[in-house]
């Protein structure tokens, strides 16, 4: 959702903040703007439509020294994308400037308030209630902190918000309240920092505070003190982050989401290491199992819980947990969790998955485990993130940021933490037969350069999509481990080429998607060797007998294909059940290469946010 960054300190605070906003920009990218004060101490404010750069290029050479400011980049939930929308949004007089992300439930009630009494509004925003609640507490008397407290508890939902006033320039205030939109604080010395991601702060600090729901930090270029509710002091010690800035750098590569698919062979290695140890063999959580062995034996079933792409690495986990721990599990849409008043109990393992560890719907289907007594695990590439938090115990995919809002290597890492988790699960339950442990250790060691090879694929999927690319209509199938591949697929080309794509178990398609096959609808279809592979072949058959082109992904060395499909695409053989991730990479360079074709905005598709904060 939408991006936030803040600034006090003694360097110049406007590159800071634009820069910070460069990074953030991912996250919305339909306005943006700054608040800072000028050198009379005067609220210096700056909005534009469209990206970043339509800002940076209003504001050169105009924008004013300044050591202190808020920054902003919007993805719009309330009120359309305009100027008079973008944040900061400002008090009528001009003394408080704030920026926000998420929902205020309750704005259409306050707004009223304020109109009553005359006071006019400049946007049609929930966030701008947030300026006049804290200018009116300070009129009351109130320091900005104790404001800003003030109108957390007069507003409903779930947001974080950055205020700054002219009362004391220089300082910032910043809240989270409720479970969206996380906020983190960057330490420095003689210079503070606060946005709504880690990516924005890695190059400053790395030394970080996650805000807690309902707390609030008051940030002075000295120092940050964090307070709760309630206004006691909150004493919590930084923690240092492991990130490498460099890793969240383009480099070589003309986007993030390409620089990111090029990256898992690398990710795949650290999301295994010292977890999957050979001598002798066995897998281990080192992030430490909340499960104890007696506490998973007692279990009876699993649950896991995620939205778009982790929703469908939890249905590969779904099949980990059942054939290695041999627990009844099933996949819930998080945003659906809540509306079924699902069976849950102690005995009932809850599994989120989550890139961001801030999707909301997630959290909420989390909280609600939470509420029946569940033990948690969550699979997480957000350290420090309200899903780590929530959760009794987290396994962290150390797939490093993620900048492209379509995600691709934290999917390839959140399959393999759920591998290892089933196997270390199975292990505990006493279900694992250790053959088979031993055997996907084994495969999971080469996973890594197979993965390698697969990336070797590229030309020739930029090949298969300079013929594909005009298509507007795209059917992915796949049977089994390859089910949920096959909906990545299409989650991966309808983000990025805004072709319309659908994701099939191929054993559904007979039961109507076959209608719409002819010869516009290209079907994609994952056949790769494994104990469904002739089915697959029976579906290709009947696709091809109702004049569909196909491009079918099979295992190398497999030439049954040849002459039946219009693309055979030979995937490096893999043996074990991490074979799904292998046969993402050509789905994902597919989807890159197409978008690519048709002039794509690859990294920042039209619509999109990286992680989704509102309901
Ligand atoms: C996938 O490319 C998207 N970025 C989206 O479906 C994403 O997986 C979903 O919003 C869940 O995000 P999370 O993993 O951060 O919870």
């Amino acid at each position: 959702m939408c991006g936030i960054i803040g600034y006090s300190g003694e360097r110049p605070a406007g590159p800071i903040l634009l820069e910070g906003l460069g990074r953030l920009e991912y996250r919305g990218y339909d306005s943006a703007g700054i608040a800072l004060f000028d050198e009379q101490h005067r609220l210096y404010c700056a909005r534009a439509t469209g990206k970043l750069e339509q800002l940076t290029s209003r504001i050169e050479g105009v924008l004013p020294p300044a050591v202190a400011g808020i920054g902003h980049t919007r993805w719009a939930t309330h009120g359309r994308p305009s100027e008079a929308n973008a944040h900061p949004h400002l008090d009528p007089t001009g003394r408080v400037a704030v920026v926000h992300n998420g929902i205020i439930e309750n704005f259409a009630a306050l707004r009223e308030r304020f109109t009553a009494r005359g006071a006019s509004f400049a946007s049609e925003t929930d966030t701008e209630v947030l300026a006049h609640l804290v200018a009116e507490a300070l009129d009351e008397g109130a320091d900005l902190a104790e404001a800003l407290r003030v109108t957390l508890a007069e507003t409903e939902g779930a947001y974080s918000v950055v205020v700054i006033a002219t009362d004391d320039p220089g300082r910032l205030v910043a809240a989270r309240a409720g479970n969206a939109g996380g906020l983190v604080i960057g330490h420095g010395e003689g210079e503070q920092f606060v946005a709504s991601d880690l990516a924005a702060l890695l190059p400053y600090s790395r030394r970080v505070t996650f805000l807690n729901p309902g707390e609030i930090a008051d940030i002075r270029r000295e120092g940050v003190t964090l307070t709760d509710a309630d206004g006691a002091v909150v004493e919590r010690a930084p923690q240092l982050q492991p990130y490498d800035p460099v890793a969240a750098v383009k480099g070589r590569y003309r986007h993030f989401m390409l620089k990111e698919i090029h990256e898992q062979p690398d990710v795949a290695l650290d999301t295994m290491r010292g977890r999957y140890l050979q001598d002798p063999p066995r897998v281990e959580l080192d992030d430490g199992s909340p499960i104890a062995a007696a506490q998973a034996r007692e279990l009876q079933r699993a649950v896991l819980v995620g939205m778009g792409t982790s929703q469908y690495a939890a249905m590969i986990g779904r099949h980990y947990i059942e054939r290695f721990a041999r627990l009844p599990a099933e996949v819930d849409n998080a945003s659906e969790f809540g509306y079924r008043r699902p069976v849950l109990d102690p005995r009932t393992l809850v599994v989120s998955v989550a890139q961001s560890g801030e999707t909301v719907d997630t959290l909420l289907a989390m909280e609600e485990a939470r509420r029946e007594g569940c033990p948690q695990l969550t699979v997480c590439n957000t350290p420090g993130s309200q899903a780590t938090r929530i959760a009794d115990g987290v396994i962290h995919t150390r797939a490093g940021p993620e900048i492209a809002v379509a995600s691709t290597k934290t999917m390839t890492a959140s399959v393999i933490a759920l591998h290892a988790m089933a196997l270390h699960l199975g292990r505990l339950r006493g279900s694992l037969d250790p053959e088979v442990e031993c055997a996907e250790i084994e495969a999971a060691m080469r996973l890594p350069a197979v993965l390698g090879e697969a990336l070797l694929l590229e030309e020739r999927m930029a090949a298969v999509a300079r013929r594909y690319a005009q298509f507007e209509d795209f059917l992915f199938l796949g049977r089994g481990l390859s089910y949920p591949v096959a909906l990545e697929g299409a989650l991966k080309l309808k983000e990025v080429s805004y072709i319309h794509a659908e994701g099939y178990a191929a054993g559904e398609m007979k039961h109507g998607p076959i209608a719409l096959i002819d010869e516009r609808l290209a079907t994609l279809a994952i056949a790769t060797r494994d104990e469904v592979r002739d089915k697959m072949r029976s579906n290709i058959e009947q696709v091809k007998a109702r004049r569909g082109p196909v491009i079918a992904l099979v295992s190398e060395g497999d030439d049954s294909l040849d002459g039946i499909a219009d693309e055979v695409i030979a995937v490096p053989a893999f043996e074990g059940a991490l074979a799904p991730v292998v046969a993402l990479v050509p789905l994902q360079l597919l989807a890159y290469h197409i978008a690519l074709e048709r002039g794509a905005d690859i990294d920042q598709p039209r619509n999109l946010a990286k992680t989704v904060t509102v309901e």
